[in-house]
């Protein structure tokens, strides 16, 4: 294309074109063609016949222009997530896990790791969908509008992330255009998220929105029928966690009009919390 008979209007709709497609981050200015540098890689020894080759999961990722490639789509992925996951003690070991995993499509076009932000071990830990451009950024969740607005939520029942709330997603990595996440890049930061409940051990579990709601409780009920009904979330080691579904932040500055019910979600969260002697009162 020649830039200099190319109108505005064109430019335009060619980056609007980019931003439809999830191409909104500038990461070079040329173009590289990784089935090329692939194809032009040795060949790493294959596993001997009839074994599966385990997938790789490596601390520290090479130069991109060296990486070779790994089928991001593996379900061993998940599996290989859930292990690393299983070795983690406390919050700290898990947090530097899941910043050394390499095995997530997502972390290629991310920014930052987004694990979590308030106080590990606080009674309410909330769990949200995925980072948006405002937590890639910042490298913590729910900092953007609707982050400010769960804050608000929060500090009319007398809570804050400073003191008595850890906030965490389901997805530690923006995905591109804050496209809909694949299942497969879902089970593998899930397998990371079930863990980092287990280690938080909160008193309450939030679950904010429909898609965490889902992917959390491994339901295919919607957030209309799952908001506002306790349920008990049965943990790998056991544990069980008082669980409230509720509205996501950023439904509710859509749809104001359904902030009457997350005020009766934040009630019940309140009561619960006193009920089960978490909360003093005030
Ligand atoms: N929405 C989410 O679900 N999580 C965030 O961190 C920000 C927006």
């Amino acid at each position: 294309m020649n830039a200099g008979t190319v109108s505005r209007e064109d430019l335009a709709a060619l980056l609007k074109w980019y931003v439809d497609h999830g191409l909104d981050e500038t990461i070079g200015e040329e173009p590289i063609d990784r089935f090329a540098l692939a194809a032009a890689a040795p060949a790493a020894p294959g596993p001997p016949p009839n074994v599966a080759a385990p997938t790789p999961i490596r601390a520290a990722a090479p130069p991109p222009a060296m990486r070779a490639p790994v089928p991001l789509e593996s379900p061993q992925l998940a599996q290989d997530a859930r292990e690393l996951a299983a070795r983690c003690n406390t919050v700290a070991e898990l947090e530097q896990a899941v910043r050394a995993f390499e095995g997530c499509a997502l972390k290629r076009t991310a920014k930052n790791t987004v694990f979590a932000d308030g106080v590990p071990g606080a009674p309410v830990m909330i769990v949200g969908e995925a980072p948006g451009a405002d937590e890639d950024r910042i490298g913590k969740p729910f900092v953007g509008v609707s982050g400010q607005l769960l804050d608000r939520m929060f500090d009319a029942i007398g809570m804050s992330r400073a003191r008595d709330l850890y906030i965490t997603n389901i997805l530690f990595w923006r995905p591109p255009g804050n496209r809909t996440p694949t299942l497969a890049e879902q089970a593998i930061c899930l397998a990371f998220t079930r863990r980092h409940i287990e280690l938080a051990r909160p008193r309450v579990l939030v679950l904010a929105g429909g898609t965490a709601a889902k992917a959390v409780l491994d339901t295919t009920e919607g957030i209309m029928r799952l908001r506002g009904k306790w349920t008990s979330l049965r943990l790998d080691d056991g544990t069980e966690v008082p669980t409230l579904p509720t509205f996501h932040p950023a439904y509710l500055l859509r749809t104001p009009a359904s902030k009457r019910q997350s005020w009766l979600d934040l009630l019940a969260i309140d009561a619960k919390l006193r009920e089960l002697g978490a909360k003093s009162a005030s």
